[in-house]
């Protein structure tokens, strides 16, 4: 509520500002219309501006709704159109996405391309298990598993539209995201990477590495869970474990 409650002062706020160009902290047009629409969600009603579930400044809510500040616009309008088609599958973003025009997906991925927003408030750090770590830097040839450096970025930080930035959401929408594709509920990624990707992770490696890709990026050890810290048990080979 308390959300809302914000959301709506900044519409007003913005609403009264807008005839008044030194105080908009947006200059270009384009991305100016692009404000309006995170602020006041555009064609889709005020109930759906982005910033109620995604945050003032694009950060997130630290949970399931992701970080949109930074997002390459390219990645962020195929999402949108993503959901509108029915391969990513989320009610309320199916809906606002069918509301928002062509113009108005392309102004909003340009404003939000631009922001520098401080991480969402309960995101956390990045927590790696050594096991984890092998997967997310180096991938598992064994099972054609590549890194997921090779595709999200040195520092996970985003690599253009099909490469996402992994660091900066977190654990939770990470694992979502992860499990959405391996079930088949999100799809149409051009050469079906992800949906390879997350059907090749263990059950038990999903969850570890979606935690150690979260976090800011630079975060560069991406640390050991502090229960985990211990030396890691090795499997007895007499055992045949
Ligand atoms: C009612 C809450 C809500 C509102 C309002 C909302 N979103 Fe979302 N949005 C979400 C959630 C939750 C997700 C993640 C859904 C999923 O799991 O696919 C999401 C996902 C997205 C994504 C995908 C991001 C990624 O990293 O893949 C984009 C882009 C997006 N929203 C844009 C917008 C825009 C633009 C607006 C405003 C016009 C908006 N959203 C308004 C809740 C919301
Ligand atoms: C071969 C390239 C490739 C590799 C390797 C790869 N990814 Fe991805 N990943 C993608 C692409 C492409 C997308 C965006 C798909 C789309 O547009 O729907 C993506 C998206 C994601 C997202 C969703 C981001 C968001 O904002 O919704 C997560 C989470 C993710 N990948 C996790 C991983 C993890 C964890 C690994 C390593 C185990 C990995 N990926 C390896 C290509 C790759």
């Amino acid at each position: 509520m308390g959300r809302v409650k914000n959301a709506l002062f900044v519409m007003i706020a913005v609403t009264l500002s807008t005839g008044c160009t030194d105080t908009a902290p947006v200059a270009d047009p384009f991305e100016r219309s692009g404000e309006l629409i995170a602020l006041s969600g555009g064609d889709a009603g005020a109930a759906n501006a982005c910033i109620v579930c995604h945050g003032i400044e694009g950060e997130g809510d630290g949970k399931l709704t992701p970080r949109l500040a930074g997002l390459d616009p390219g990645y962020f309008v195929r999402q949108l159109e993503l959901y509108e088609i029915g391969q990513r599958r989320h009610p309320e973003m199916e809906a606002i996405a069918a509301h928002l025009s062509w113009d108005a997906r392309n102004a909003a991925a340009s404003y939000y391309a631009d922001r520098e927003a401080p991480p969402a408030s309960d995101a956390g750090g990045p927590a790696c298990t050594a096991a984890a770590r092998r997967l997310v830097f180096s991938g598992d040839p064994s099972r054609n598993l590549p890194a997921c450096t090779a595709c999200h970025g040195r520092d996970l930080a985003g690599a253009g539209a099909a490469g996402p930035p992994l660091a900066w959401q977190t654990a939770a929408y990470n694992e979502s995201q992860l499990r959405a594709w391996r079930s088949g509920e999100r799809y149409g990624d051009p050469q079906g990477a992800m949906g390879q990707v997350s059907r090749l992770l263990h059950e038990r490696e999903l969850q570890a590495v979606a935690a150690c890709v979260a976090g800011p990026p630079d975060a560069r050890d991406r640390r050991e869970p502090r229960a985990a810290s211990l030396p890691e048990r090795r499997p007895d080979p007499r055992s045949g474990a």
